[in-house]
């Protein structure tokens, strides 16, 4: 939630600064702002995206070679100019740029309003830069010293950036809880929320660590220090991400690019991990601790939004083909309703950006019980892939459409091969099904690719037909009923039609009521086992009026003369299924979306990396 940028070096600032804004615009995009120093302090902010601050400064003074920039999603205060960041100290001299969230502000607010302080905007933020100003005055301190004290007297989290106008050769920097990541250059630094703004200038990178404070100077000296004042030394890796990764390649919008890439991400995925052939599957995350997660009491899963179905999904597949026990967690239920995690255990935590407060703070309290702690997490060096036991990247490549399609998929590929090397090693399936799934599982890429050709135009007509619904249920059974919860979401986040994911027979018990003649109804049955019983469910929505658009195999006729539209998927094993029947829901709620002139990368109030509770 929200991304911040900062550029230090002999080069021009700003531009390098709105390039990096514009790609961390996925994180929020309710304001934007620059500030940039050359002999004087220039702050420009506008409301609305980055291109409208672009807009704002064109005919402006940015000259500088020294500058912090942010792209806000809104928490404490509305989101206008005032509130955009960055944010200076009365007297103008400290700048700051903030991700997080300063849970104290009232109190240091009121504290440091008692000492003269002005306040101009309703922000945490401002408080701290405040703060910071107040420390550095009253103890004539440097300044990484001054923000050092000042973070010492601060509840709750943050990644922050701090430009001092009286020191314009150097930056400082910290996090808590809020990603951060340094970029080293040749005579030059940058600072970014992740890798996205810097990989284009340098591969060359520290991720700093929670509660590690940053000195970088113009000179080329960097110092890590924790905010215990104890010296680190920093670790330089080298960025795996190619520029390529972060352009939209041809296609109108990055949601459509990463629908359509997902045959090569699940590829990507299984690459190395399995081989139908020679009847293995393999995750390097889990060698080491193989006999303990398979002979765990049980798995419990916590995530949030879209990894939590894919969560749901793992539930089915561990049970079903693994038959250990499952709880899937709301990450924000789970972390505050005093669970009962035993040390036999193994908790999963699933994260696209792996930056998710809720899921990190849900693993850092199974962690503190003794539990196993797993990730799956596709932003490598994210926090959650480095403060967990073990885990597996899903290789997807960075998502940047705010509603998630190819991490869904990628984490369903993972999951499902998680289960089925659990399920080898615990001798829980005939040796027969248990090669035809690693069979099928070869084949998942190239089916993908032939439905995304074969969908294509019936996805774009149904789309015409109920661009203007108001709501819209999904009903699923088994393995298609989180198809159906992600469906649903899937038609919410972008379009803004209200739309609910149910299992199919508890439609009977509330939402049945809802059905008439103006209700699109999808029913995703694509399940064997439960064929005739989804049949009998479309019968009931049929006798109330309720149209039904069924997303079904192909070749499938008695349930498709019962629909009034149909979608067909290739033929594969059930377990499988929501590796395809999700694709068309995913291309509908696109083709929906834009037809009723929607931002479907960003659409209101989202965004994609949520480093709030
Ligand atoms: C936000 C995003 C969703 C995502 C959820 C969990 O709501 O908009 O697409 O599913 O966060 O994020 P995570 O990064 O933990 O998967």
């Amino acid at each position: 939630m929200c991304g911040i940028v900062a550029y230090l070096g002999p080069r021009e600032a700003y531009p390098i600064l709105i390039k990096g804004l514009q790609r961390l615009e996925y994180r929020g995009y309710d304001s934007a702002g620059v500030a940039i120093y050359n002999g004087q302090l220039h702050v420009f902010k506008k409301k609305g995206k980055v291109q409208d601050l672009v807009e704002f400064a064109r005919s402006k003074e940015t000259g500088g070679n020294i500058g912090i920039g942010h792209t806000r999603w809104a928490t404490h205060g509305k989101p206008d100019d005032i509130n955009a960041h960055p944010h200076t100290s009365g007297n103008d001299r400290l700048t700051i740029v903030h991700n997080g969230i300063i849970e104290n502000y009232g109190l240091l607010k009121t504290a440091l309003e008692n000492k003269g302080h002005v306040f101009s905007s309703e922000t945490d933020t401002e408080v701290l830069v405040h703060l910071i100003d107040e420390i550095q005055r009253s103890e004539k301190l440097p300044l990484a010293e001054a923000v050092r004290l000042a973070l010492t007297e601060v509840v709750g989290a943050y990644a922050i950036v701090v430009m001092d106008r009286d020191n314009p050769d150097q930056l400082v920097a910290a996090r808590k809880g809020s990603p951060l990541v340094i970029g080293i250059g040749k005579n030059e630094f940058f600072l970014a929320s992740d890798a996205t703004p810097i990989v284009e200038h340098t591969k060359q990178v520290i991720y700093l660590n929670d509660e590690e404070i940053t000195l970088l100077t113009r000179d080329g000296h960097l110092q890590i220090k924790t905010i215990g004042n104890e010296i680190q030394s920093p670790f330089i890796e080298e960025l795996n991400m190619e520029i390529e990764m972060l352009e939209k390649g041809g296609y109108d919008y990055f949601m459509l690019k990463e629908i359509h890439e997902q045959s090569r991400t699940i590829q990507d995925c299984m690459r190395g991990r399995l081989n139908a052939g020679e009847g293995w599957v393999r995750l390097g995350g889990i060698e080491q601790y193989h006999n303990r997660i398979a002979q765990a009491d049980r798995i419990l899963i916590v995530a949030c939004g879209t990894s939590w179905h894919a969560g749901l999904i793992a539930e089915y597949l561990f049970e079903d083909l693994a038959r250990i026990p499952v709880e899937v967690e709301y990450a924000s239920e789970f972390r505050y309703r005093n669970p009962i995690i035993r040390e036999n255990d193994v908790v999963i935590a699933i994260s696209q950006s792996g930056e998710t407060a809720d899921t990190l703070a849900a693993l850092e309290l199974a962690k503190e019980k003794g539990a196993l702690i797993y990730g799956i997490v596709n932003v490598v060096g994210s926090s959650i892939a480095r403060m967990t036991d073990a885990g597996s990247y899903i290789h997807a490549g960075p998502e940047i459409g705010v509603a998630s399609t190819k991490a869904f998929t990628g984490q369903v590929t993972l999951l499902t091969m998680m289960a089925l090397s659990l399920a080898y090693k615990r001798g829980t399936l005939s040796k027969t099904y248990y090669q035809q799934l690693l069979n099928e599982m070869e084949n998942i890429p190239r089916k993908v690719e032939t439905l995304l050709q074969q969908c294509a135009s019936s996805v774009e007509y149904i789309a015409t037909e109920f661009k203007n619904a108001t709501n819209a249920l999904y009903l699923g059974r088994g393995y298609s009923f989180p198809v159906a919860l992600e469906g649903a979401l899937k038609l919410k986040e972008i379009s803004y039609i209200h739309a609910e994911g149910y299992p199919a027979a508890e439609m009977k018990h509330g939402p049945i009521a809802l059905i008439d003649e103006n209700m699109p109804v999808f029913v995703i049955a694509t399940n064997k086992s439960a064929y005739e019983k989804i049949a009998s469910n479309i019968q009931e929505v049929k006798a109330r009026k309720g149209v039904v658009i069924a997303v079904v195999t192909e070749g499938e006729e008695v349930i498709s003369k019962m629909a009034d539209y149909r979608i067909e998927i290739p033929e594969t094993e059930e377990p499988l299924t929501p590796l395809l029947s999700v694709i068309p829901l995913q291309l509908l709620s696109y083709h929906i979306a834009l037809l009723r002139n929607c931002d479907v990368d960003q659409p209101r109030n989202l965004a994609k990396s949520v480093t709030v509770e």
